[in-house]
């Protein structure tokens, strides 16, 4: 009876010492961020013609203050074109529901390469993403849907963001909740495309105000 007694005992202490072990052990454990985002650097029509995106400048922004990793949709699709044939060829994918081909790398906030060609297992590490956009005819880009047709990000916690030149976010949270409709996706946040590179503060109170 007393060896019964002794072996329960020792049974709730060795489970008590762990479950006290787990608990701080998750406590210390920092949440993988990943920033993705696209972003089309060249002719635009509120800033003039830009060596780097507006979205890519908040998105650095984001990666810079959080310390996270980040992936840039890379399409070739619309190198050196002029404004207006752009937004013509935009809205012509977005009737078509087009899906554009896209690449891209997974790189550290210092800009190294972590990961040349990833795979659904590597975006399967982040606990959180930003996913970031110009809005383009009142939603995203059609190649961010041919991102997010390629990767499942259900289950993740997710942190929309657009600039713009009017539209907010137009529909591109409720399009990206149809898109992951298990994921967490958070209130989203927009800014002017002709206020990034003068008003990161805007940007930076967002931050600090999110639970990361
Ligand atoms: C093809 C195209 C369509 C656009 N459509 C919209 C729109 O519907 N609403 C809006 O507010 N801005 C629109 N814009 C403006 C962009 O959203 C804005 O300039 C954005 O900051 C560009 O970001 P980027 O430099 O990262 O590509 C459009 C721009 C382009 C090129």
């Amino acid at each position: 009876m007393r060896r019964l007694l002794l072996t329960i005992l020792s049974g709730i202490v060795a489970l008590t010492g762990c479950s006290a072990q787990t608990t701080k052990k998750e406590t210390n454990m920092k949440k993988k961020v990943l920033v993705v985002y696209f972003s089309h650097a060249g002719d635009n029509y509120s800033v003039g013609n830009i060596n780097v995106g507006n979205t890519k400048i908040v998105a650095d922004y984001i990666s810079e203050l959080t310390g996270a990793d980040r992936f840039e949709i890379v399409t070739h699709k619309y190198d050196g074109m002029a404004y207006k044939p752009l937004c013509d060829l935009a809205q012509d994918e977005q009737i078509k529901d087009e899906r554009p081909a896209f690449e891209g790398q997974i790189v550290d906030k210092d800009s190294k390469v972590l990961v040349a060609k990833p795979t659904q297992a590597d975006f399967d590490n982040y606990d959180v993403i930003f996913i970031g956009s110009p809005v383009w005819w009142g939603t995203y880009p059609q190649v961010m849907f041919t991102f997010f047709d390629r990767y499942d990000l259900n289950g993740k916690t997710i942190y929309p963001f657009t600039t713009h030149e009017g539209s907010g976010l137009g529909s591109c949270v409720s399009d990206l909740r149809a898109s992951y409709p298990r994921a967490d996706v958070k209130k989203g946040f927009s800014i002017y495309g002709h206020e990034v590179r003068t008003n990161k503060a805007k940007v930076e109170t967002w931050i600090k105000g999110l639970e990361l």
